[in-house]
């Protein structure tokens, strides 16, 4: 597996030496359900849940820039997803330790993963899902640009014997090469704002065009 790096965050595999780091972070009854599993009991549940789950491929921990783990970003492949059973699509999961919510910073890790799941790992299609009410998780996958595909009511969440309502989100190759290329034309038009050379006016109505244009609300 890869170290991947964006702008303030190290990718890389977990280590059992993390236990204690993970547990610091995923005992919060406020991290797992939300996602559809239980909170960590003790350093030794963490320990063993790095052996199993989070050592599976494409799960890496989401570290700041001193090596510390503060949440984990996967893909998980055909055979770990019940989202395809394609080996070219797979399913994106994300948590953050609380004390860093609200700084983007799981959105730039999934952007960096999305990079890796299209150009390096061949895929085609990713899937992200979240259950009704996650709002931030749900505001995740519109900031990265997926679509909504499907809804499931009466959807089983096995480790916490429950019952929820599931949204299923989609981007293909082709949605993430559009949304690319508009991120790029909206970097060009946040400099030209940014050194004067177009005016405020002039810079909504040519974002507004590029929206229209490429059917893009980002
Ligand atoms: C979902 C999650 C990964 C978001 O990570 P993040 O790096 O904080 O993402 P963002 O900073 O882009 O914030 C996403 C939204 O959360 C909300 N939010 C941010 N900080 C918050 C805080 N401290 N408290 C409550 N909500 C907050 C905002 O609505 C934000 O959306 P915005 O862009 O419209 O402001 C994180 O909240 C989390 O780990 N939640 C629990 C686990 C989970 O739900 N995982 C996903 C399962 S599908």
């Amino acid at each position: 597996m890869m170290i991947l790096e964006t702008k303030r965050l190290i990718l890389r595999p977990w280590d059992p030496e993390n236990a204690e780091e993970l547990y610091q972070y995923a005992k919060d009854p406020a991290v797992g359900p939300p996602a559809g599993w239980p909170p960590h009991t003790s350093v030794d549940n963490s320990r063993q849940i790095i052996k199993t789950v989070l050592s599976q491929p494409e799960v890496y921990a989401v570290c700041l820039k001193d090596g510390k783990p503060i949440g984990s970003i996967g893909l998980h492949l055909k055979g770990s997803t019940d989202m395809t059973d394609q080996d070219t699509e797979c399913e994106l999961g994300y948590w953050l330790g609380k004390p860093y919510w609200g700084q983007r910073l799981i959105p730039e890790a999934a952007r960096e993963l999305l990079r890796h799941a299209f150009m390096e790992l061949g895929m085609q299609a990713v899937w992200c899902g979240y259950y009704e009410g996650n709002e931030k998780s749900r505001r995740v996958q519109e900031k990265l640009g997926f679509e909504f595909h499907h809804k499931t009511e009466k959807v089983d969440v096995p480790l916490l014997q429950e019952v929820r309502t599931g949204y299923c989100n989609l981007m293909t190759k082709q949605r993430w090469q559009k949304v690319q290329l508009f991120l790029n034309q909206k970097e060009l038009l946040d400099i030209f704002r940014q050194k004067n050379a177009i005016s405020q006016a002039q810079y909504n109505k040519s974002l507004g065009d590029l929206r229209e244009k490429m059917g893009i609300s980002l």
